[in-house]
This record gives C-alpha cells, structure tokens and sequence, in this order.
C-alpha cells in the first residue's frame, strides 16, 4: 500500500462516514419527534378524559401505602383501607376532625386529602401526615393528583 492510498481512504472515510451518521441522527430525531407526538395524543386524549377508577386505580395505591397500617379498622384512626372495607371507610366522618374523610365532589372537604398533603392541623384535625413515616416522606404529587380528582369526579366506587 503506498502512503498515497492510505490517504485517500482516510479522505474518502472523512467524507462519507459524517453524512452517514447524520443521516442516522436525523432518523433518530424523526423517530423521537414521532413518538412523542403519539404520546401527546394519547394524554391529550386518553387516560386524561378517563374517570379515574376506584378499583383500578386508588385501590392499588392504598394497598401499596396504605393497607399495611390501616388493616383491622380496630387500630389506626379506626380506619381499614382493605379491599372490602376500605370505600365505606372513606365516606365515614373522620375520628380526627369534624369532616368526612372524603366529601365527593369536594377535595377541600375531604379530611383524606388534608392528610396527604399534611394540612391536617390547619383543617381541624391531629396526628401525623399519611402515609406516616419518621422521618416524613411526602405523598408523591401525580398520586395526590389522582385521588384528588377522583373526589372531584364524585369519589364513586367505579
Ligand atoms: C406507618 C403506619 C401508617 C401508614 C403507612 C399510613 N397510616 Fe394513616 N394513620 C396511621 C395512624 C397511627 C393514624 C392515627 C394517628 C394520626 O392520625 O397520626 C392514622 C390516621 C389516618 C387517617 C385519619 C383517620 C380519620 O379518622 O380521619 C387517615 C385518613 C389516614 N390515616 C389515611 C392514610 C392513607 C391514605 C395512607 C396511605 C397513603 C396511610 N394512612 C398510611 C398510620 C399509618
């Protein structure tokens, strides 16, 4: 090979192999520009305009949170989050404050929300903000904002 031909496939690969991953940038952002107008669409469209689901949604988070704690109804704050007990025990007046753990249509009036958000004092109520644990760990904000808006849609046990 004379030192001629060396430098002319290094010239040719210095021109060829920067358009060809160009080319394949611009393939990628095409496809991520894609995919996340499809993702738009489908919140925009989807689970958004979806009533939230007691059953399939606030259920799980209060078996995930919640249940290991609030078993019996007997002990903590007399309130059972289990499966078959736990809805009527949100509609129940709380023990703690002078309000209803849940006020359908009314997120403002549901002591349950005041507890997770760790307003409890400032609604009339006591004790710790749920889920309780020492030190305090917020209760993460999309599923604040879900049990939320399943009060607002009328807290039904869909
Ligand atoms: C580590 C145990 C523990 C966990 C986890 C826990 N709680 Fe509690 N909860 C308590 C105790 C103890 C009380 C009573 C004392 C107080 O309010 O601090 C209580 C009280 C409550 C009350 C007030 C009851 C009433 O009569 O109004 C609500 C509402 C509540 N919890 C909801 C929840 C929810 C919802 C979760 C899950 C997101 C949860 N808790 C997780 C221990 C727990």
């Amino acid at each position: 090979m004379s030192p001629n031909t060396v430098k002319h496939s290094e010239q040719h690969r210095g021109a060829v192999v920067p358009s060809r991953v160009g080319r394949r940038i611009l393939t990628i952002v095409a496809l991520a520009v894609g995919f996340l107008l499809t993702g738009m669409d489908v919140s925009a469209q989807g689970p958004a305009d979806k009533p939230v689901s007691f059953k399939d949604d606030i259920q799980p988070l209060l078996n995930s949170q919640c249940v290991f704690c609030h078993v019996t109804g007997a002990e903590n704050g007399g309130l059972n989050l289990g499966r078959r007990d736990s809805h009527a025990a949100l509609m129940a007046a709380s023990t703690e404050a002078p309000m209803a753990r849940v006020t359908p249509g009314d997120p403002a009036k549901s002591y349950l929300i005041h507890k997770l958000k760790g307003t409890q004092l400032e609604a009339g109520g006591s004790g710790n903000a749920m889920p309780m644990y020492d030190p305090p760990k917020p209760f993460p904000k999309e599923q604040l904002d879900l049990v939320e808006r399943w009060i607002r849609e009328g807290a039904q046990k869909n």
